[in-house]
């Protein structure tokens, strides 16, 4: 089988950070067609289907007549990926994972990117990847090399995210039920496996991800802002999930930790989830 990434996935994960400036060359023709074969590749765990689309600045000035609009968030980037779903359930988990996983893989080849779901205009990348009815955008990120100095822009939106920070453990990983914090000792050779899922991207860096060991299983539960988002008409907090299991799972198989995920039929914690939704549990083998 073929090794897409040559750089250990910690690495990766410990390096990447959200990339808004960047330098003005276009993107090499090789590493396109190295990302458009893994993107290719990239399966997810749940049902829903979706498509990464690379468009470049070719398709913008014929396509759009005008430079890709981000609010000015995004400066100088000349190549986007679109994430494109269906409407089904998991959807933003799935897109969450898929792109998640194409973003490691370009920061292994040493590219820039950001997630955004928030600062794009969804009716240009719609008209450019062609979106079908039954078809949504969540989120784009701009993808090329970065540069050598942040705009105004890039580093306030750093500031005012805090997208330096994560939340320490006590707050993110529990033990049998959410009145027992995890410590990484007990946590095992899971201990790294949990340690890149807390370093993951999320929407203003709310980091929603709250992870309950019990057993040989870790369940995912989401802890929604209340009304962050709403404007947007869809869950972007759950692309959040997606993202964190795409940390957990790559880490864990690089460490050959063996495991998959299944959604069980109800909460391992009916009733004392405190505000949490369950979306999701990691059963080891
Ligand atoms: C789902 C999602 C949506 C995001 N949307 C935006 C956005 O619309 N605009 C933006 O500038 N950054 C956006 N971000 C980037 C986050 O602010 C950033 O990932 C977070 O602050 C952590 O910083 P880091 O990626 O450098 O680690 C988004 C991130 C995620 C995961």
């Amino acid at each position: 089988m073929k090794q897409y990434f040559t750089i250990p996935i910690t690495d990766i994960i410990r390096n990447r950070h959200s990339v808004r400036t960047y330098a003005s060359e276009v993107l090499d023709k090789e590493l396109i067609i190295k990302l458009k074969e893994y993107a290719n590749k990239i399966k997810g765990p749940f049902a829903s289907e979706l498509r990464l689309e690379l468009v470049d600045s070719l398709d913008f000035s014929e396509k759009t007549g005008n430079k890709i609009g981000t609010y000015g968030v995004i400066k100088g980037a000349k190549t986007y990926i679109a994430g494109v779903t269906d409407k089904k359930e998991y959807n933003m988990e799935q897109l969450g994972y898929c792109l998640e996983k194409l973003i490691l893989y370009a920061a292994s080849l040493g590219l820039g990117t950001c997630w955004m779901a928030g600062t794009f205009k969804r009716s240009q990348f719609a008209e450019l990847v062609g979106l079908r009815e039954d078809e949504f955008i969540p989120a784009v990120t701009p993808i090329g090399y970065h540069a050598d100095k942040r705009a105004f822009v890039d580093s306030m939106m750093r500031r005012m995210a805090g997208s330096d920070n994560r939340k320490p453990w006590s707050e993110l990983f529990f033990h049998d039920s959410f009145d027992t914090s995890l410590n990484s000792e007990a946590a095992g050779n899971y201990k790294v496996v949990l340690e890149m899922l807390r370093l993951a991207p999320s929407a203003s860096n709310k980091q929603p991800w709250r992870v309950l060991k019990q057993g040989s299983e870790y369940h995912f539960y989401l802890k929604q802002a209340k009304g962050y988002g709403s404007a947007l008409g869809f869950n972007i907090q759950k692309i959040d999930m997606g993202i964190a299991m795409c940390h957990f799972e790559m880490t864990a198989f690089e460490a050959e930790l063996k495991g998959n995920w299944m959604v069980k039929t109800q909460s391992p914690l009916l009733g004392q989830e405190q505000n949490l939704e369950y979306i999701v549990s990691w059963i080891m083998k």
